[in-house]
């Protein structure tokens, strides 16, 4: 897998660029989807790809959270962020952690899954540390759908000393892959000096169907819940799988 600069040397950005209060409104929906399925009670959840913890910090007062992250550096952020988490090391395809839970979560961490392999492998992990009728909630950045071709986004954050205006080029050069490129440039100013930083991500494009489809084979009914799209149209899907009971499940 591609080295994210903003998983690596850049991750102390992280909370200036996407910072935890801006998660609120769409960890909203995801208490809202685990609620629904799975009742009252401070029930065990599972993140897989947590990051730095933004979007699991509005869901530990509800719920009794573990993460995994593969990034030393994002991890750590997680862990000063929410403290009372489990926090382990590892890739969502392969890790195993010998434990169910009543929910798997996997946020945007899902855009770096670049094939169906990929998808298969992360949906068994999801099977294989969920409880029966447990819930996986799903949230792609973006679907075949909803891109419309090259996209530049772009926006200005400051925490404390430190400013960030980030720009990413996000375009499609192979339609006949299942790959996206996004090209970001950071403009960072730390205390009044400007430099400059190039980070490339490649990322995941596959249509509805194949997520429904390829949950489906890994044992869950789906549903399929629109959500806001944020700028740009990323963000539009949430997929809920509930794990059907071993003899429902298509090996
Ligand atoms: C955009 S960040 C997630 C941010 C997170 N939603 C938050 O609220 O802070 C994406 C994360 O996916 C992680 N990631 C990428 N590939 C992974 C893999 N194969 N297994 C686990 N984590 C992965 C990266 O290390 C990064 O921390």
């Amino acid at each position: 897998m591609k080295s994210h600069r903003l998983y690596n040397d850049l991750a102390y950005l992280w909370p200036v660029i996407s910072p935890p209060e801006e998660y609120a409104e769409e960890a909203g929906y995801w208490r809202g989807a685990l609620r629904d399925r799975l009742g009252p009670g401070e029930h065990r959840i599972l993140e897989l790809g947590v990051g730095g913890g933004h979007n699991l910090s509005h869901l530990t007062s509800d719920f009794s959270a573990t993460a995994v992250d593969i990034s030393p550096q994002m991890l750590a952020l997680s862990i000063k962020l929410n403290p009372g988490v489990q926090h382990h090391l590892g890739d969502m395809r392969t890790v195993r952690l010998g434990q169910t839970f009543d929910g798997v979560l996997i946020h945007d961490a899902i855009s770096y899954m670049l094939n169906e392999g990929d998808l298969r492998a992360t949906f068994a992990t999801a099977r294989i540390h969920l409880r029966r009728g447990g819930v996986l909630l799903v949230a792609p950045d973006w679907v075949r759908e909803v891109f419309k071709g090259t996209t530049v986004l772009h926006w200005v954050r400051k925490k404390g000393d430190v400013e960030v205006t980030i720009q990413e080029y996000l375009h499609d050069p192979d339609p006949a892959d299942t790959e996206l490129e996004s090209i970001f440039t950071y403009t960072i100013d730390e205390n009044g000096n400007q430099r400059v930083e190039r980070d490339t991500h490649i990322m995941g494009l596959f249509p509805v169907n194949t997520w429904t489809t390829l949950m489906e084979e890994a044992g869950f009914e789906v549903e399929t819940l629109r959500l806001p799209a944020q700028d740009g149209g990323y963000g539009a899907f949430l997929f809920v799988g509930t794990l059907r009971s071993p003899q429902g499940v298509v090996s």
